[in-house]
């Protein structure tokens, strides 16, 4: 429930607007209050007046309204609401809040606030798969903001594809999360997220293709839900989550050292992609070429991390939880690992290119626990990330 809870909503123009309406319905049905802003754009799609009469509040439009400014300035506007809701919010917005642009009253509050941010992304497929928006939602969710779908289905515009904004129940059910207990609260989680990199020489290493994504959505969510998280990272693609103690690493052997001074923790998360084998004839001068042959580089293998924790006989994490990327009988793979690991739970996913997962925005995975395996369909990782923070809140209770 949003008992004396308030909400500054900023709706952006966009076809979606029209569920702004019933979203302010069912906001105000829980007992929150609502104080809308309304973009110029938002304004050729829903009415100041219907805005405010659902609201049941004045309607903000204007940065140099100076009855407002005397009323209610910008910065207090901006403070005055325990959550900021932008939804819909169009590609454009989030540009703007990507770069702390602040050239309408919308952007200016978004720029002035020190209040927790959601936003509901609404926008044609193209503009949500486009690199640059893709950059301005990592940026986002960087900072701190937290991402409200969009979901999978047919557009105003006749496409097909994300970018349609969540349902306003499902929005309201994210809001009603935000506001509501926090299960992990007290719980130290470490997560282990990103790639090693392992040094050849100086200028040259191996590496894998692991972006960081699902490791750093996993932790993002593991706060939402109150954890105390300490994220130990390889060199990632994708930006630490805003409130975890960030531990960077590049080696797998730094990974080890970082992960054991970590602990103790009530769970232990490992999501990096970790180098098997390290070059014990690493140079510590450039390696040149020469008449004489091509390098001969020796490996020796790295050691395995979660196996370690997974078999502490002393201070083992009450939950460890693996994960498996595999390219082949998935759920056979994972299962002999989660055996031969020691670990309570591995999530598995298939990394073969033609999944687009490693690297990419959604993914796939089956849940492997004493119980057998759980297939998951497929969706964003933040979702994925969401829904085993929510099972690791359950099994840590
Ligand atoms: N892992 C680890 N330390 C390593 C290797 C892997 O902690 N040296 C962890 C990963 O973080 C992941 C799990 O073990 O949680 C499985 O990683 P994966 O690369 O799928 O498996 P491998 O152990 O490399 O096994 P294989 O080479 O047989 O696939």
């Amino acid at each position: 429930m949003l008992q004396n809870k308030r909400i500054l909503l900023i709706l952006t123009g966009g076809i979606a607007a029209y569920k702004g309406l019933d979203l302010i319905r069912r906001l105000h049905e829980r007992g929150a209050a609502v104080t809308p802003v309304l973009t110029r754009a938002a304004e050729q799609f829903v009415t100041p007046l219907s805005v405010s009469a659902l609201a049941g509040e004045k309607v903000y439009r204007d940065l140099f309204d100076l009855t407002d400014e005397a009323e209610m300035g910008h910065i207090q506007l901006s403070r005055s609401a325990d959550l900021i809701l932008v939804a819909p919010a169009t590609a454009d917005i989030m540009a703007k809040m990507a770069q702390g642009r602040a050239d309408d009253l919308a952007s200016t509050l978004l720029l002035a606030t020190d209040t927790p941010v959601m936003i509901a992304p609404a926008m044609n497929v193209r503009m949500w798969d486009h690199p640059a928006t893709q950059r301005n939602l990592e940026q986002l969710r960087g900072d701190g903001v937290a991402v409200i779908g969009p979901n999978d289905g047919d557009m105003a515009c006749g496409e097909f594809g994300p970018g349609r904004m969540s349902e306003p129940l499902e929005i309201v059910a994210a809001v009603e999360a935000h506001f509501g207990p926090k299960p992990l609260t007290g719980k130290h989680i470490l997560v282990t997220s990103g790639p090693t990199h392992e040094p050849i020489d100086p200028v040259r290493y191996i590496a894998n293709r692991s972006s960081g994504a699902q490791g750093t959505a996993l932790a993002r969510a593991l706060i939402a839900l109150g954890a105390n998280v300490t994220f130990v990272t390889g060199p990632a693609d994708v930006a630490a989550p805003q409130g975890a103690t960030v531990v960077p690493v590049q080696t797998a052997q730094e990974m080890q050292a970082a992960v054991n001074a970590a602990l103790p923790a009530d769970a232990a998360i490992f999501a990096a992609a970790v180098a098997d084998w390290r070059v014990t004839s690493a140079s510590d001068k450039k390696l040149k070429k020469s008449k004489d042959g091509l390098p001969i580089l020796e490996f020796a293998e790295n050691p395995d991390i979660l196996a370690g924790v997974s078999q502490m006989t002393k201070g083992r994490p009450g939950l460890v939880v693996g994960f498996a990327a595999e390219t082949n009988d998935v759920v056979d793979h994972a299962t002999a690992k989660r055996a031969r690991k020691g670990c309570d739970w591995i999530v598995a996913n298939d990394v073969s290119p033609k999944t687009g997962i490693m690297g990419g925005t959604e993914n796939a995975v089956v849940l492997i626990t004493d119980k057998g395996a759980d297939a998951w369909p497929r969706m964003s990782k933040a979702d994925v990330a969401m829904r085993l923070a929510r099972k690791i809140a359950d099994a840590l209770v």
